[in-house]
């Protein structure tokens, strides 16, 4: 059983290895992603400006951003290509059962 940091986002039979889905917990707008049958989560928005970037393409385990084209590893939210500078969150994944939870930021 998740422990209370973890809330219950998605199952996993909606998130297909390669799609995104957006998903709000608490006052964040988070991006997961299921890459080859992992799961990461990211903050969604943009830290370059403002877009979704769960709409955006991804490539393998880096997200691009449908806005000016920045590119993110969403292992570790570094921002891999201009114009964004500044990295995104990512966020504590949890699967049990068929189940998604995200958790805390992971510092
Ligand atoms: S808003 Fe994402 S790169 Fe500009």
């Amino acid at each position: 059983m998740a422990d209370a940091n973890f809330e219950k986002v998605a199952s996993l039979d909606e998130l297909a290895a390669g799609d995104t889905i957006s998903v709000e917990v608490g006052d964040d707008q988070i991006l997961v992603a299921n890459v080859g049958g992992n799961i990461y989560a990211t903050d969604d928005v943009c830290s370059h400006a403002y877009a979704m970037l769960s709409e955006g393409d991804l490539d393998g385990d880096q997200i691009e951003c449908p806005l000016h084209g920045a590119l993110f590893s969403l292992i570790t939210g570094e921002p891999l290509s201009p114009p964004a500078g500044e990295p995104i969150r990512i966020f504590e994944v949890l699967v049990e059962d068929n189940d998604i939870y995200i958790g805390p930021e992971k510092l």
